[in-house]
């Protein structure tokens, strides 16, 4: 039935005075005539496969996972003041520093200052400040080492610059847990204010004229010289693509709303500030021909060949403005998304955070899909599709840290592995 217009008119203000939640009931009054409590229609943010409850962490919060083929899992930790930056989930409720404490100890502290700066340690022999880890099919653990932690988190934090060395990715043999490898990146590919979040891998043979395999990593720096960083695994060569391309950047001025919160950086001692995390989730497509990824604070994904990516100025002058001009816009995905991962099947997972939410990206429909989403999902952060087929993922309820929060952290222990 069509309503006279005043009748809609008088609905209209009724609706906006009821939005004091207080009057609801009496004030939104027209077409909702009958007396007591009404059966409204509530929201309850869930659906989606099954989930199981894995592991509890009570000690450290947790940013990267990782599980092996022998189902061997590993977390790893920003510091901070933690003990250890590495760690073995050793039951459900406990983790231990791996390969042991030793190796997450910096000789000289996590830090240096030089002319007072703040510098973090340059030592490429131990674990500075871990961000992300990465299993391949041969059971070689992947540590990446970003060497800025956060210092002062709770008064007023700052990360030091890096110092040659320290930025790195470490190969681990899960055999023998030994460390196999250690590939440091030169000042001109890993600069001061570079970040590194995350990585991924084609350790085809043809990957690179090597055929030690590539290693693609992406650069967040919150100081805003993001893009993606590649290493030759075979010769250690590594190389930088897309620098400061606006689709490895931070969207200007962003307010995500992050659990119904309209989320501002707070950080103790500065002004009120905006997200600052660039170039975040990367993924391969099933057969590593195109890489898809986004900016942490960005509705939008985007993707590009992988060899523009590989390209680099030895082989080709012009690399760098082919990698500019072959990334695609695929459109907005629905949301902020932090990790990218995926399956055997070709599915690409989006960690949606600021929905509780887990989305597919479907590229044969050109969309976002559903997955899962479950108001226990306080922040998903790094996941993984284990060997046994199961999709695990860290809760760490990040959005509550200290470091974005004037100092409180507003997190409650046990964040968590679900899978
Ligand atoms: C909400 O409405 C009630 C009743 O009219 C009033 O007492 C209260 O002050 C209002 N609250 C706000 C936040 O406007
Ligand atoms: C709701 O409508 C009834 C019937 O028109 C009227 O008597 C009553 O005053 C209205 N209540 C409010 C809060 O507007
Ligand atoms: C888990 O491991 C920790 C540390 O080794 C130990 O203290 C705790 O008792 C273990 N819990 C269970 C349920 O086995
Ligand atoms: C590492 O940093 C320390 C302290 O700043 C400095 O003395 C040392 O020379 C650096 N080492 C290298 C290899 O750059
Ligand atoms: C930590 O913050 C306090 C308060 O601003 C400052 O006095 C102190 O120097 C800082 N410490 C470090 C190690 O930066
Ligand atoms: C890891 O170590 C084992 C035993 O030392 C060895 O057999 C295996 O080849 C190594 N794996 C890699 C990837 O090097
Ligand atoms: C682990 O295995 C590698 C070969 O894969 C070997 O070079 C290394 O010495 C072994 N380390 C230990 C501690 O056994
Ligand atoms: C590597 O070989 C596979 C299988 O032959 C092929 O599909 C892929 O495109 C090749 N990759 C590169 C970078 O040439
Ligand atoms: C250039 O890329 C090739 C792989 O395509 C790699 O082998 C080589 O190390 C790279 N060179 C430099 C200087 O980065």
């Amino acid at each position: 039935m069509k309503l006279p217009f005043i009748f809609v008119a008088a609905g209209l203000s009724g609706l906006i005075t009821a939005q004091n939640s207080t009057n609801f009931i009496t004030t939104l009054n027209s077409t909702f005539s009958t007396t007591g409590p009404r059966n409204l229609r509530i929201y309850t943010g869930k659906y989606g496969p099954p989930v199981e409850e894995f592991h509890y962490y009570y000690d450290q919060w947790p940013i990267g996972l990782a599980m092996s083929k022998q189902g061997r899992v590993f977390a790893c930790y920003t510091r901070g003041t933690y003990a250890y930056t590495l760690g073995e989930i050793v039951n459900q409720t406990a983790e231990q520093a791996y390969p042991s404490l030793a190796p997450n100890t910096p000789p000289r502290g996590l830090y240096d200052v030089l002319n007072s700066i703040q510098f973090g340690s340059n030592d490429s022999n131990t674990f500075i400040s871990v961000q992300a880890l990465y299993i391949t099919p041969d059971d070689t653990l992947w540590v990446l080492d970003t060497s800025r932690p956060t210092i002062n988190e709770s008064q007023a934090p700052s990360m030091p610059y890096a110092a040659p060395g320290g930025p790195k990715l470490v190969a681990i043999n899960l055999s023998n847990d030994s460390i196999v490898r250690t590939y440091t990146l030169p000042p001109n590919v890993h600069y001061p204010d570079s970040c590194m979040n995350d990585l991924r891998f084609d350790m085809r043979a043809n990957a690179t004229t090597s055929g030690g395999g590539i290693a693609y990593i992406v650069d967040s720096s919150n100081e805003g010289r993001t893009g993606f960083i590649m290493i030759d695994l075979g010769t250690g060569e590594s190389w930088r693509q897309l620098t400061q391309h606006p689709s490895t950047l931070r969207t200007y001025a962003d307010v995500p709303s992050y659990h119904g919160l309209p989320f501002h950086l707070r950080q103790k001692g500065s002004p009120l500030n905006f997200q600052q995390e660039g170039l975040d989730g990367a993924e391969l497509s099933l057969y590593g021909d195109i890489m898809y990824y986004y900016p942490l604070t960005s509705d939008y994904l985007f993707s590009i060949e992988t060899r523009y990516l590989r390209a680099n100025l030895s082989n080709d002058k012009l690399s760098a403005k082919r990698a500019f001009d072959n990334a695609k816009n695929l459109g907005q995905r629905g949301g902020n998304a932090n990790c990218f991962l995926s399956d055997s099947l070709g599915n690409l997972y989006m960690l949606m955070h600021s929905q509780n939410a887990i989305y597919i990206y479907n590229s044969a429909a050109s969309q976002a899909q559903p997955y899962i989403h479950d108001p226990r999902i306080i922040w998903c952060d790094s996941a993984n599709v284990g060997f046994d087929g199961y999709l695990y993922f860290n809760i760490n309820q990040l959005l509550y840290q200290p470091d974005w929060n004037d100092g409180g952290d507003g997190r409650q222990y046990p964040g968590l592995i679900w899978r």
